[in-house]
């Protein structure tokens, strides 16, 4: 299971890199406003250091449009993924992007139907958001559950990425449902590491350990 950040703070991204964990960055235009940083620039800033794919998303209702504007972002490095709505014009705007080799990213996916139309389509990811699923009273992770599926029946290439991610059992459950791909908050990774059990057996394992030095010192 790869594990993306979904973040455009570049001190998260380093941090996650540095320890070897980090696959890929999803972004959407509030994570970039959020950091206060020019769209472009921060886009290749994240490559740079991801060496991965990184999703840059496209802002326009209009599937034209939309083409022009992910050709332009994918000019900008060799590891961005165009990420396009799932809706009818986003699936025209990723058609003619994939079919110039561009990798996309279909966004926004809250049905199987949708998940189906953006794997004929040969999209790289489709991206089902599970929190926002949650905050409407549906199993956010049933439509994880049942993407996989469907795609494992009819052996689709399409990546399924778990987006819109809240907590850790988000990330553990999303590896039951065999997500390909789960992008979180950084403050969803950080909970990974945690276990109140961990932190107080090492604090009991070094004060025994400096009582076992004082002995033999
Ligand atoms: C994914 O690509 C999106 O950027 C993201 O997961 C959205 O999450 P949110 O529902 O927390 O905004």
């Amino acid at each position: 299971m790869k594990f993306f950040l979904d973040t455009a703070n570049l001190d998260e991204i380093r941090e996650a890199a540095q320890m070897g964990v980090l696959d890929g960055i999803t972004t959407n235009p509030f994570l970039i406003a959020k950091e206060g940083a020019k769209f472009e620039k921060r886009i290749v800033e994240i490559c740079e250091i991801v060496q991965g794919p990184v999703s840059a998303e496209v802002t326009s209702r209009d599937a034209e449009e939309m083409c022009r504007q992910g050709h332009a972002l994918a000019r900008l490095n060799p590891w961005v993924v165009v990420k396009t709505p799932t809706t009818k014009e986003g699936l025209k705007a990723a058609r003619c992007l994939i079919k110039d080799g561009i990798k996309v990213n279909s966004t926004l996916c809250f049905s199987s139907s949708q998940a189906l139309l953006v794997a004929k389509i040969g999209a790289s990811y489709v991206s089902p958001f599970v929190g926002r699923l949650d905050d409407v009273s549906h199993q956010g992770m049933d439509l994880v559950r049942e993407i996989v599926t469907i795609y494992r029946n009819y052996s689709f290439k399409t990546q399924v990425l778990a987006a819109s991610i809240r907590h850790s059992m988000h990330v553990i459950e999303a590896a039951k449902a065999g997500a390909d791909i789960v992008t979180m908050p950084y403050k969803v990774f950080d909970q990974l590491f945690k276990h109140p059990l961990t932190e107080k057996g090492q604090d009991r394992f070094l004060e025994d350990w400096e009582r076992v030095k004082s002995l033999v010192t």
